[in-house]
């Protein structure tokens, strides 16, 4: 089999930052070559708070990805946090204007214009609008209406509304570190990628990514996305109850955590004594590793009741079939999956990526930007004369707005 494409995922999270090279085969499937890490340092709850710290960031986990990889990366797709875009579902209705009633193009543009109008916060903008369905005459489920009969044209469309800001400068460094972005998806998309099967995502499925400092909860359902919804709590939360409580510094905690943490008790069998220096570095204190859920259960069951509020308010009454499907980080945390069931009352799935050397879930949604982004061709369209008559913002911008176009089809 030859190689068809190349493709670049670049994941910026709070706690890492990840990058996957992946190379497309002519037959669809996807190789691994690249994996790039660097812990971030310069992102809050996944938004940028130091520019610079986030291009060097993004410079250590770009070479490392390159050196594997042994080819230069140009071009990148990145994630963006759920925080950034607002879903809002809207209706727009106009009359068919030509005599013979035929619907021209004209006549779509006025009706996803008429979309546009909601009532909007100051600090978000309209990103774009994308037409979920027609309706012409009473008749829906129409994807195309142009040349169809009709008085009258309706749309089903969600507008996308985003913090312009932030956007601006996750485009920013990326572009300081020297890569181009081809697009931006949106993390529940890549991670939906990953982790969910075509069923679950047509009878409708919770996905959870519990990442370092932000719970991105999005609900598939027919196939699509169709609510998103980020908590600014994350792993980052447990580790600085851990320091706190253990009187210890917030590196140390993490390592703890990592190594000994559970959100379970542990089996008397399983139990270790677990040294720990204090803040100063001087004093040091024995503890038992089954202290430590003492610490990390309250957390992660207020962490899974806040998930349960904002599930309940997406599904209304009940959970649908899919159930709930959890990934991210923070997942890997042992006993995590039982107490998630205990707080929503179904199964719980853990998912990740299923390839060598990146089979874990804190790489769910870097490893989903490539599988989107090598089925989502139309993403790529733009040629290279176009972008050197507009300045690289222009250009990330107007591709932006023409990918998400073709998300919600
Ligand atoms: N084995 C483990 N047990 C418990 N927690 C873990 C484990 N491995 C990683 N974590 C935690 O997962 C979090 C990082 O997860 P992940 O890499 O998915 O976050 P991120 O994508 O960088 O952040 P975000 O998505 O919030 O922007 C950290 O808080 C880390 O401590
Ligand atoms: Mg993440």
């Amino acid at each position: 089999m030859t190689r068809r494409d190349v493709i670049t995922g670049i994941d910026i999270g709070t706690s890492n930052i990840r990058v996957i090279v992946g190379e497309i085969m002519t037959d669809g499937n996807v190789n691994i070559i690249g994996v790039g890490t660097s812990p971030s340092e310069g992102i809050k709850k996944g938004i940028i708070i130091d520019l610079e710290r986030t291009v060097d960031s993004i410079t250590k986990a770009t070479a490392e990805a390159e050196r594997m990889a042994g080819s230069k990366i140009e071009n990148v797709y990145a994630g963006i946090v759920g925080s950034h875009v607002s879903l809002v579902n809207n209706r727009g209705v106009v009359a068919v204007t030509r005599d013979d009633k035929e619907i021209t193009e004209l006549d779509v543009e006025r009706v996803l214009q008429a979309a546009r109008v909601i009532a909007l916060p100051q600090e978000k903008e309209i990103i774009d609008v994308i037409p979920k369905e027609y309706i012409v005459d009473g008749y829906d489920g129409i994807r195309d209406p142009v040349g169809m009969l009709g008085v009258r044209l309706e749309v089903e469309a969600m507008v996308l509304t985003g913090t312009i800001t932030s956007l601006r400068n996750l485009l920013r460094c990326i572009g300081m570190a020297g890569f181009e972005v081809n697009a931006l998806v949106l993390n529940s998309l890549a991670n939906g990628e990953t982790c969910l099967s075509r069923d679950e995502k047509e009878l409708g499925v919770f996905l959870i990514d519990l990442g370092g400092g932000t719970t991105e909860i999005s609900l598939f359902q027919q196939g699509g996305l169709k609510d998103i919804s980020v908590l600014p709590i994350g792993g980052d939360h447990i580790t600085n109850d851990l320091a706190v409580g253990l009187r210890t510094t917030f590196q140390l905690a993490e390592r703890i955590k990592i190594e000994y943490g559970s959100a379970v008790p542990e089996p008397s069998s399983v139990k270790k004594e677990i040294e720990i220096e204090g803040i100063s570095g001087k004093e040091i204190r024995t503890i038992s590793s089954d202290d430590l859920f003492t610490y990390i259960e309250p957390r992660i069951i207020e962490t899974m009741q806040l998930c349960y509020q904002e599930i309940n308010r997406m599904s209304f009454s009940k959970l649908p079939p899919g159930g709930v499907v959890l990934t991210g980080g923070v997942s890997l945390m042992r006993g995590l999956p039982e107490l998630a069931e205990s707080v929503f009352g179904c199964s719980v799935r853990l998912a990740q990526p299923e390839y060598l050397g990146v089979k874990s879930p804190i790489y769910s949604t870097a490893v989903g930007m490539i599988h989107y982004a090598s089925r989502n061709k139309t993403i790529r369209k733009i040629g290279k004369k176009q972008e050197s008559r507009e300045g690289l913002f222009a250009v990330t911008w107007r591709r932006i707005k023409s990918f998400f176009a073709d998300i919600w089809e």
